[in-house]
């Protein structure tokens, strides 16, 4: 019989992206697959194209645990928040539905924990000791804290108040766009975020993910702060390869 592996599924808003994961290397074993995020993104709706994810994997997956992750926090398998996803999550036990539907043990995370785990076991922050804090800039402004390699779960740190403001609204990726600044422009804001975030929790790195940490030259060497700061590694894979493995070791 093949060798089977733990399958990790990203949920954003646009699109809903999953792959087997080997553990050893942290890498994909097949083809990512994407599937657009259904328009109205309902719990039912979003299951139904994760029983398609993992029907599409079952010859790399069969019987392996799931590892999912999505943009809200998520207790024990709960969604709790829906700051930019549909509101019908709010109070959706998911974990129990789609372990229901699929009959395969499911671990479902908030997106930037999972990204904050595969950054921890396979990338930017590896064998970091002490206080590591992962932001994931792009629609929101997502955050992980792991401290000695453990993860402390559901931080929303992404909506920290800053001059009367949700943080993440000034600040993410999707501030930039929406507001056209220049990367130094935004790079004012990011500076206020950052230095707020290393006044309250003192890290000993902080790493950069979202999918604008590519762009990564542009500004962080404009941030001047007492944390190194560096972007993540895993780049996309970050969430699929963290929520694999937060399965696997659930
Ligand atoms: C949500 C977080 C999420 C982040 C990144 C925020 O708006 O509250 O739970 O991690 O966006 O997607």
């Amino acid at each position: 019989m093949a060798k089977t592996y733990p399958l990790g599924i990203d949920v954003g808003g646009s699109g809903i992206k999953g792959a087997p994961v080997d553990l050893k290397t942290g890498e994909f074993v097949a083809d990512r697959l994407r599937i657009p995020t259904p328009k109205k993104s309902t719990p039912d709706a979003v299951a139904d194209v994760i029983a398609e994810i993992a029907e599409h994997f079952e010859d790399e997956t069969s019987g392996e645990a799931i590892g999912i992750t999505f943009p809200a926090v998520v207790m024990h398998g709960v969604v709790k928040t829906a700051a930019n996803v549909d509101k019908s999550w709010i109070d959706t036990d998911i974990e129990k539905l789609l372990e229901k539907k699929l009959d395969r043990q499911i671990s479902f995370i908030n997106d930037a924990d999972a990204a904050g785990i595969g950054e921890l076991q396979y990338g930017a922050a590896k064998d970091t000791k002490g206080l590591v804090v992962l932001t994931t800039l792009g629609t929101g402004i997502g955050t992980a804290i792991l401290n000695n390699g453990v993860l402390v779960p559901n931080s929303e740190l992404g909506h920290l108040e800053i001059d009367g403001h949700d943080a993440e609204t000034r600040a993410a990726d999707s501030a930039r766009e929406r507001d056209d600044l220049s990367w130094e422009k935004w790079a004012e804001r990011l500076q206020s975020y950052y230095t707020m975030l290393e006044n309250l929790l003192w890290p000993d790195l902080i790493v950069v993910g979202g999918g604008v940490s590519k762009k990564h030259e542009k500004f962080l060497p404009l941030l001047d702060l007492r944390t190194p700061i560096v972007p993540a590694k895993l780049q996309n894979a970050a969430g699929i390869v963290g929520a694999a493995w937060q399965a696997a070791n659930k």
